[in-house]
């Protein structure tokens, strides 16, 4: 314990001389979502942590998340230097697109909006017509749908149908999926729910439909949180990495959260309800790329002016 709040206590001192701010997603370490709050940085999902990378004036952004957070902040403030824990933290759904298989599949299908999902490379997303994240895609595909625009989706398949589901669009999907999100099973939950009639249900739309289908709210970690804490029931089922707890319970106090089941369990299965990416971030390799300045994320700079485009329709869409 004693190690741990000196590491805190450096972090703290390190942010201060190297003038940078810490913008932490939702799912990686307890100690540096608060790390974040603390400092004056940001702890939030992926619409609020670009925008608020776009917007900060500091020179320095850490990004604690997984890659494309980190791209994303780098393609809006190319003047910004956006450095990560771990450069190796990636995502599923970003490993599952690449961009050149990506790319056939849209030259294939010229009369349709490429929509793409945050969690993709920056050259997936320069190849897109829009970018958008979970709290905001449904709102978007719909503002498509009724301009009678056919789309097409990618990379995740589930939140890709529950949005077509959802707003009857015409969507060609790409099949990607989540890891961590891919392991809820609806058949487990529905037991689960029989057991705690009362709780509600709050569901990361990245699940299968299945989950999805026995929601009472869907949305993104964001839009989670403000459930737990704004909806009059104690007890929560929540299908979402676990990560989020952490801020559930400080935002919602004296309620319950109990998880969603998964195929195993955590010793059975790496990935389940934690992801093993987002796990890569931690106070010690925080506080080494701040001493250091080293794994600064990089991206192609033409890329990042054909990839802005995407990132920043979805931006003015939510202003
Ligand atoms: P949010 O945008 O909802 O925070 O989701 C990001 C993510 O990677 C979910 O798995
Ligand atoms: Fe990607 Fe899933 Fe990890 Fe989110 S939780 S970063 S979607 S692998």
């Amino acid at each position: 314990a004693a190690e741990k709040t000196a590491l805190k206590e450096r972090i703290k001192r390190l942010l201060k001389e190297r003038k940078a701010v810490l913008v932490a997603h939702y799912y990686v370490d307890g100690d540096l979502q608060d790390l974040a709050e603390e400092t004056g940085g940001c702890v939030s999902d992926s619409l609020e942590m670009a925008r608020f990378g776009r917007d900060h004036p500091a020179k320095t952004l850490v990004v604690a998340g997984v890659r494309f957070m980190g791209e994303t902040a780098k393609i809006l403030s190319p003047e910004k230097r956006i450095l990560m824990p771990d450069l190796d933290a990636t995502c599923s759904l970003d490993l599952g697109c690449p961009a050149d298989e990506f790319s056939a599949f849209c030259d294939a299908h010229p009369d349709r909006t490429v929509v793409v999902y945050a969690n993709t490379s920056a050259a997936v997303k320069a190849r897109a017509d829009w970018m958008v994240t979970s709290s905001i895609g449904l709102d978007i595909v719909a503002h498509l749908h009724a301009q009678g625009k056919k789309i097409l989706w990618a990379p995740d398949k589930h939140l890709g149908s529950y949005i077509q589901k959802q707003t009857g669009a015409d969507m060609l999907l790409w099949q990607g999926s989540c890891l961590v999100h891919d392991e809820f099973k609806g058949i487990e939950l529905d037991l689960l729910k029989a057991e705690h009639p009362e709780a509600k249900v709050l569901v990361h739309p990245e699940s299968p439909a299945n989950v999805v289908d026995l929601a009472d709210v869907v949305g993104s970690t964001t839009q989670l949180i403000n459930a737990a804490q704004t909806m009059g029931a104690t007890t929560f089922i929540v299908a979402t990495d676990n990560g989020i707890l952490h801020k559930m319970r400080a935002a919602a106090p004296g309620k319950h959260f109990i998880e969603a089941p998964t195929a195993g369990n955590s010793a059975t299965c790496k990935s389940c309800a934690h992801c093993p990416w987002m796990a890569m971030n931690g106070l010690q390799n925080l506080a080494d790329v701040l001493e250091s300045g080293s794994n600064e994320i990089h991206v192609d700079p033409q890329v990042g002016k054909e990839a802005v485009r995407a990132i920043d329709r979805m931006l003015d869409f939510a202003a």
